[in-house]
Formats: C-alpha cells, structure tokens, sequence
C-alpha cells in the first residue's frame, strides 16, 4: 500500500519549513536527505521533492520515474531563470513550481494526483528523439502494469504488453513486421498497435496502453 510520506532532497530551510507543514496538513511523515545518494525510497514516498538546481536530482528524475511510478515528483525553482525552470521539465518532474509557491502547488497537484489515477505517468523521451528510431524504441519492465514495449511507427506511439499470453516470452524480442510482432518462442502474431491477435497458438490478445505527446515529451499512462 502506498505510505503516506514526504521526502525532501535539499537543505533549504525554507523549503522544508513549508513541507513539514504541508506533511502535517495531509497527515503525512516527513523526512529530508541532504543528497541523492542519501535519500531512502523504502517505504515508497508519496512525494519527492529536490532542488531544479541539483544536477544528481536532475539525473535521477527518470529513474524515480521507473522505480517509483506512483510517486509524485517534484522540483523547486529558487533563481527565476527560465533556463532551469525548462530543464527541470524536460527532465520529468511531474511538478515544478518556485520555491515559495511550492507547498501550495504541491497540495492542488496532489489532489488531483490522488483523485485520477489514470493520469499517473511515466516520461518516455522526447518528441524530438523518436526521429529515426521505428520500431521497438522502449522496452519498460518492472512497472505496476506489467512489462511493457514502446513501438513508434510514423509519427505515433503504441504501447503494449509485453509478454505472450501463450507462455511468457518476451514479445519485442521477436521480429517486427510493419506493426505486426512475431512470438520468438512459438511463432504468435499481435498487431502492436491494437493488440489484436493474428496467428496462435496464443489465443488472446494482448493489452494495449494508451500513450500520450505533450509538451514535446512522450509519456506512457500507468492506470
Ligand atoms: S510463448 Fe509466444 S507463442 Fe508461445
């Protein structure tokens, strides 16, 4: 079950003033890591929170996003320089907000956040990487929905299960054919785009999920 907890990635007093009582207000703990490296992840944070300014953070933001789905993930602007403010986007965050508003940003983000689990999130790559790269452009393991491949055809982005229904290999491994993939194992055939099934011996279909381009970033929906 996810925790109900805050974490911080910063010493700016100010900063983690407002978090404990933004913590205290939803009845959440509270805990701050003065680096990265220090932060603990276990139990699984409802939010992080970590400096746009701290490259570690900013390099780390991808793989929160992987390893913790769930958690809403925020950055604090404390120079009004348009430059950071923009990086710490294109890195991932779901949130970034300048220092002072932070905590009010932080509970509006949070409500909706918690009240439309269908807007849960990871950040794929830009728009701009998918340019020649077709095919299988991701393949995403260890996520609440079960592996998952990214394919880009054209222009568009599919997602689909990642694992034949007939006996669990791995379905991007096999060849692709247009939009047609073929089982490595025992010759199935999907279209990854509907996840229809074309060839047995699997008899389903596999699942599809829906995947969204906003704000130049690919972004695949976790619920
Ligand atoms: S595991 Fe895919 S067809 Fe058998």
């Amino acid at each position: 079950m996810e925790t109900l907890r805050i974490i911080a990635i910063t010493d700016d007093i100010l900063v983690l003033r407002e978090l404990n009582r933004t913590a205290a207000a939803l009845g959440a703990t509270f805990t701050s890591f003065k680096s990265v490296g220090a932060a603990n992840f276990d139990p699984t944070p409802m939010v992080i929170v970590a400096d746009a300014e701290n490259p570690e953070a900013l390099e780390a933001v991808r793989q929160w996003k992987t390893q913790l789905p769930t958690t809403l993930i925020a950055a604090f602007v404390s120079n009004p320089s348009r430059t950071i403010w923009e990086r710490a986007e294109a890195a991932g965050f779901d949130l970034v907000a300048s220092r002072g508003a932070l905590a009010t940003q932080l509970q509006k983000k949070l409500k909706d956040w918690q009240s439309a689990p269908g807007k849960r999130r990871m950040r794929i790559c830009d728009i701009a990487d998918l340019a020649g790269r077709l095919g299988v452009i991701a393949r995403l393991g260890d996520l609440p929905i079960g592996p998952v491949a990214v394919y880009h055809f054209n222009g568009k982005v599919f997602a689909a299960e990642d694992v034949c229904p007939h006996a669990g290999a791995r379905l991007s491994e096999g060849a692709l054919d247009g939009t047609v993939i073929t089982c490595p194992m025992h010759g199935s055939q999907f279209n990854v785009c509907s996840g229809e099934r074309l060839r047995g011996p699997a008899d389903v279909a596999i699942k599809t999920h829906r995947v969204d381009m906003e704000g130049g970033q690919v972004f695949l929906a976790l619920g």
